[in-house]
């Protein structure tokens, strides 16, 4: 079974999502790691409940990316991680994580992509006044979700949607969508291996 960290900062939703598929045994993969990098983050309150090991760090306390990105990668090689699913984590990845994983980082982002990347997607699309959006997953390289499109879902807009209702039904469509996605690419990596 692959074994993948998750990439967090913030409430954690996503992770929970993925970990309660690996439960069900609809995701085939084991979370042997949650990396996030706010002290008091939700995220790290979940993996504790769910006995899933923390590496948590303050970025503050490096001089530069590499020097913090060498210390999580050597935790991943110490857990025999060999995906990275990144699911709310609030920063670029750099050079270290990228050339170490390469072709096995991916993201969500809630928005149909190129359209609204970076932050606050739902409010640029309620802002933008679209009719349609969405959830994207998409492989990681340095831009600002900029990599290769892997699945997307399209989330109606509705007349009498605020932003958080809008929210609210594009966060149910991710938490069903990324453990489908993250599933279908395990499959198809297992038959490239062989
Ligand atoms: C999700 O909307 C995801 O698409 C974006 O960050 C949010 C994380 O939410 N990248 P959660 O922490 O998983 O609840």
């Amino acid at each position: 079974m692959i074994k993948i960290a998750i990439f967090a900062s913030g409430s954690g939703s996503n992770f929970q999502s993925i970990v309660e598929a690996t439960r069900r045994g609809s995701l085939h993969a084991e979370v042997g790691l949650l990396v996030c990098d706010k002290r008091n983050a939700l995220v790290i309150e979940r993996a504790e409940r769910e006995g899933i090991p923390v590496l948590v760090f303050d970025p503050k306390e490096y001089e530069t990316k590499s020097a913090y990105e060498e210390v999580i990668l050597k935790t991943l090689n110490e857990c025999n991680v060999e995906f990275i699913v990144l699911a709310g984590y609030m920063r670029l990845l750099g050079s270290v994580l990228l050339n170490a994983f390469q072709g096995r980082i991916v993201n969500i982002h809630p928005s149909l992509l190129p359209a609204f990347p970076g932050k606050d997607a739902i409010g640029q699309a309620f802002q933008a006044g679209v009719k349609v959006t969405g959830v994207t997953v998409h492989y990681v390289d340095e831009g600002m979700d900029t990599g290769p499109i892997i699945a997307q879902s399209a989330v109606r807009v509705l007349n009498d949607d605020d932003r958080d209702r809008l929210q609210a039904r594009i966060q149910e469509t991710e938490h069903t969508l990324y453990p489908t996605v993250l599933q279908d690419l395990f499959e198809s990596l297992k038959i490239t291996n062989y």
